[in-house]
C-alpha cells in the first residue's frame, strides 16, 4: 500500500509535515500502548495483530463451529460490529467463489430478515449454516431484535438452533451472560476497544475465518504497516501525513472527505471508513468540553460510475472536498478489447487495451481534471486486493483517525450523540410495550 499526496493545491507539504510533527509525543504513547501487550486504553487496538492468544481463541471456536458442509453465514450486527467484516468480505468474495456465502443483518428490515429465515428453512442440516451475532454492548436494539426473531423463526426447522450460534460481546454484557447460561459459544472483546476499531478483534476475525479467509495474512498486513504509521520521520509516515492533510483541509473550510474507490468491490471498505471518520471526528465538544461542532463529512464514490453522476458537481461545484482516490495497480487477468471488434468505429483507441489499462487511463484523466480545477487529493495505491493489503489499509486508517482526533483535539473513541438516539429508541419501545 502506498500513499501519495498531491500537494499542488491548497495544502503545502511544509504545512503537512509541520502538522504531523505535532504528533510525535502521541506516537510515542501509541508505541508504548502497543508494546504493553495488553488492553489498557482505546489505543491498545494497535496491539491486536500481535495478540496470539486472541488468534488461538478464534481458531479454536472456528474448529468447533465450522464444518465442511458450511454454506451460509449470517452475521447479525450493526455499525462497528459488522462494517469491517462486510468491507473485507465484499472486497475478496468475487475472487473466492467457493467460500461460504455471508449474509449481513444490520438494520431492522422485515424483507431481509424473512429472506434469511426462508433461506435457512431450505437447508438440510444445521451444519450448513452458522449465525454469528455481534454486539459489543450487548444492548443494541436492532441486533438483539434481529437475533431473537431469527432464532425464534427457525427453531421449528432446527430445534437445536443454539448450537449453531456464536455470540461476540463484552464479557459481562447481558447478551454474553445470557449466551453462556444457555451453552451458546461466546467470544469476548477487550473492553476498551470500541466498535469502529474492532475489525481486528474477534468481531472481524471470527466471521472472516469461518468464511475461509486468511486472517493470518490480514493480521500480518496490519502488523507490517505499523512501523510506517509510527515513523518519527514524517516524510515516511502515511498515517500522520493523511491526518495532517485532513486537519489542514478543515482549517481551510474544506469539510467533506470523499473516499473515491476505483474498484466497485471496495465500496464497502469506503463505507467502513465513512463510519470511522464520521463517528470518530464528528463531535459537538472537544477534549476540554468546549462546544466546537467539528467534523469532516465522509462520502464514498465509486469510479468510474460516479463520475457519470456526481463528477460534474465534484469538478465544477464548490471546492469543499478533499478526495482520497483508492485503486489497485494489479492488472493480472484483465480481459482485453479484441482486435476483431463488433463496433470498430466506436472509441477506436480501446482496441487491444485491457479493462485495467482503460481504468488507469480513466484515473489519469480524473486526476488531471481534479488538478485543472485545483482540487486537493490523495492517492492510495494497493498492489492487489488481498487479506494482507486490506489488513494494512484498515490498520493505517485506524491509526490515521487517532492522529486526526489528536490534531483536532477531539476524542476519536466515543460517540455520545449515537448513544442518545439509542436510549430514546428504548424509551419509545417501553412506551409502546
Ligand atoms: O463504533 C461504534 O461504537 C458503533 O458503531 C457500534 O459499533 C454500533 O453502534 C453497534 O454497537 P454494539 O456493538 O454495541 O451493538
Amino acid at each position: 500500500m502506498e500513499l501519495k499526496i498531491n500537494h499542488a493545491h491548497v495544502i503545502s507539504p511544509e504545512a503537512v509535515y509541520a502538522a504531523a510533527q505535532q504528533l510525535t509525543p502521541y506516537i510515542n504513547a501509541l508505541q508504548l500502548a502497543t508494546a504493553a501487550a495488553s488492553y489498557d486504553s482505546p489505543e491498545s487496538s494497535a496491539y491486536l495483530p500481535f495478540d496470539d492468544e486472541l488468534l488461538a481463541r478464534v481458531t479454536a471456536t472456528a474448529e468447533r463451529m465450522v464444518t465442511p458442509a458450511l454454506q451460509h453465514i449470517f452475521v447479525v450486527g450493526i455499525g462497528g460490529s459488522n462494517l469491517g467484516t462486510q468491507a473485507i468480505y465484499q472486497a475478496l468474495v468475487a475472487h473466492r467463489p467457493n467460500h461460504p456465502q455471508m449474509h449481513f443483518l444490520d438494520t431492522v428490515s422485515t424483507t431481509k430478515l424473512l429472506e434469511s429465515v426462508a433461506l435457512i428453512q431450505t437447508l438440510k442440516s444445521p451444519e450448513d449454516f452458522l449465525i454469528i451475532s455481534i454486539s459489543k454492548s450487548g444492548s443494541t436494539t436492532e441486533t438483539i431484535a434481529n437475533t431473537e426473531i431469527l432464532l425464534a423463526q427457525v427453531r421449528d426447522t432446527f430445534s437445536t438452533i443454539e448450537e449453531r450460534v456464536v455470540v461476540i460481546s463484552d464479557t459481562e454484557s447481558h447478551f454474553a451472560v445470557g449466551a453462556r447460561e444457555r451453552g451458546i459459544e461466546v467470544l469476548h472483546l477487550p473492553s476498551p476497544i470500541g466498535g469502529r476499531y474492532s475489525v481486528l478483534t474477534a468481531v472481524g476475525l471470527f466471521p472472516l475465518l469461518a468464511a475461509g479467509f486468511d486472517i493470518t495474512a490480514l493480521r500480518r498486513g496490519a502488523a507490517d504497516i505499523l512501523p510506517y504509521c509510527f515513523n518519527s520521520d514524517m516524510h515516511h509516515n502515511p498515517a500522520a501525513q493523511s491526518a495532517g492533510v485532513q486537519a489542514l483541509a478543515l482549517a481551510q473550510g474544506i469539510h467533506i472527505h470523499d473516499t473515491f474507490v476505483f474498484e466497485p468491490e471496495l465500496e464497502a471498505l469506503g463505507k467502513w471508513y465513512r463510519q470511522l471518520l464520521g463517528e470518530s471526528i464528528g463531535k459537538k465538544h472537544d477534549a476540554t468540553g468546549a462546544e466546537v461542532r467539528v467534523g469532516l463529512t465522509p462520502t464514498v464514490s465509486v469510479g468510474s460510475t460516479d463520475l457519470h453522476s456526481v463528477g460534474q458537481l465534484y469538478l465544477g461545484g464548490p471546492r469543499d472536498k478533499v478526495t482520497t482516490f483508492v485503486y489497485t495497480t494489479d492488472r493480472a487477468g484483465s480481459p482485453v478489447v479484441p482486435a476483431n471488434r463488433t463496433f470498430p468505429e466506436a472509441v477506436p483507441m480501446v482496441t487491444g487495451q485491457s479493462l485495467a489499462a482503460i481504468k488507469h487511463a480513466i484515473i489519469g484523466g480524473t486526476l488531471a481534471a481534479y488538478n485543472n480545477e485545483e482540487l486537493s487529493f490523495m492517492l492510495i495505491e494497493i498492489p492487489e486486493i488481498s487479506e494482507y493489503e486490506l489488513g494494512a489499509f484498515v490498520q493505517y486508517k485506524m491509526i490515521e483517525m487517532m492522529f486526526l482526533g489528536k490534531l483536532l483535539n477531539v476524542n476519536p473513541f466515543d460517540q455520545p450523540n449515537v448513544e442518545s438516539y439509542k436510549s430514546v429508541t428504548k424509551d419509545l419501545l417501553m412506551g409502546q410495550g
